[in-house]
């Protein structure tokens, strides 16, 4: 199946299938663009002179929309892109997609709970690391008969209060697990006091997604407060290392959300054979397919079914647990 990120399909194609699958239902103003795009040769031209690796539709629209350009028809997006491609050549040549959710911890919080604590955690593809401070954010699970779930830190409720709709038998935690120690790994670490680097994040939120924004910053402001780690490099050459100094009486838990779909076979290969060989719990979310031997996976279990194509997949140890929308708004836990 090709997806926007796959660097060997053409880009009408990239751009199609981020229109129908990925921001389907999604961002209607994305839609509208990433289809726009596939059928208007001009503005093809444009981005095929990015290398493969940069055409992508999330990163193009961000340095769009970090250019100036405003969430408005196509017509006027293709316009803004004609005039202004030389800056929005130089911002795509210069950034990647980092998107920084912390909403996605609502989804991981279910399967982190669950083990025997206290937590060591490790991201791969950290980012600027809001997702690495899910017992600091409180949280609301709303279920489908109506009745609603909060859960707040040790401390008290949090400035950061991540929203998420709950359907299947989703083992919600009676309270949050506790993180004794914590860091990421990432090529490109972004840093919470940077103004650009903020600025960067807030462009690659989706345009009708103000929720998001505005949580984006909420956890901005506390991730300022609780310095993190996060190791520059690739997070193949860097996992057994930080595994090493992860605390010898914790549960370590190397986790990701929407990082694997940046490895190729071979990347990915390794890092699986990393985590076999580590002392440490898997968890992972990430788009149906990416992470090998999952779709096998799901194809075996009866009713295993996603609400939306474009929903991601969590997996703990390689086991899938459930769908989960992909910026964390809602999670759909599979019978087993
Ligand atoms: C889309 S962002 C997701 C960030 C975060 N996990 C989240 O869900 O909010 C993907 C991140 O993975 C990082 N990344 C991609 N390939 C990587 C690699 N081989 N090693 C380390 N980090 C990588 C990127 O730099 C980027 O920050």
């Amino acid at each position: 199946m090709t997806t926007s990120s796959d660097p060997r399909a053409s880009t009408p194609d990239r751009y199609r299938q981020f229109a129908q699958v990925e921001a389907r239902g999604i961002s209607a103003c994305y839609v509208e663009w990433a289809s726009g795009v596939a059928d208007d040769p001009r503005i093809l031209a444009l981005i095929d002179r990015l290398p493969a690796s940069k055409r992508h539709p999330t990163l193009v629209f961000s340095a769009a929309r970090f250019c100036g350009a405003a969430p408005a028809s196509y017509v006027e997006f293709a316009g803004f892109l004609s005039a202004h491609w030389l800056e929005v050549e130089a911002v795509c040549l210069t950034h990647d997609t980092q998107t920084n959710e912390a909403g996605r911890c609502a989804t991981l919080l279910p399967a982190l709970a669950a083990l025997s604590g206290p937590l060591a955690l490790i991201e791969v593809g950290a980012s600027a690391g809001l997702c690495l401070h899910p017992d600091r954010y409180s949280y609301r699970y709303r279920s489908d008969d109506g009745s609603e779930r909060l859960l707040h830190p040790a401390r008290g409720p949090s400035s950061v209060v991540l929203e998420c709709s709950v359907s299947g038998a989703v083992p919600i935690p009676p309270r949050l697990p506790e993180v004794v120690w914590r860091a990421g790994i990432d090529l490109n670490p972004l840093d919470v006091h940077s103004a650009e680097d903020v600025e960067w994040l807030e462009a690659l939120i989706w345009p009708e997604h103000e929720d998001r924004r505005l949580r984006l910053r909420a956890a901005i402001e506390l991730a300022r407060r609780e310095t993190v780690e996060i190791v520059r490099g690739d997070l193949n050459e860097q996992l057994a290392a930080l595994v090493a100094r992860a605390p010898a009486h914790a549960t370590i838990v190397v986790f990701h959300t929407a990082v694997l779909l940046y490895l190729d076979d071979e990347a990915k290969r390794r890092f699986r054979e990393q985590l076999a060989a580590l002392p440490v719990h898997w968890l992972s979310n990430e788009s149906q397919g990416v992470v090998p031997g999952i779709a096998e996976l799901l194809s075996a279990m009866a009713g295993a079914l996603p609400t939306a194509a474009s929903d991601f997949v969590l997996a703990l140890d390689g086991e899938p647990l459930d769908f989960t929308q992909p910026h964390g708004r809602s999670l759909h836990w599979l019978e087993t």
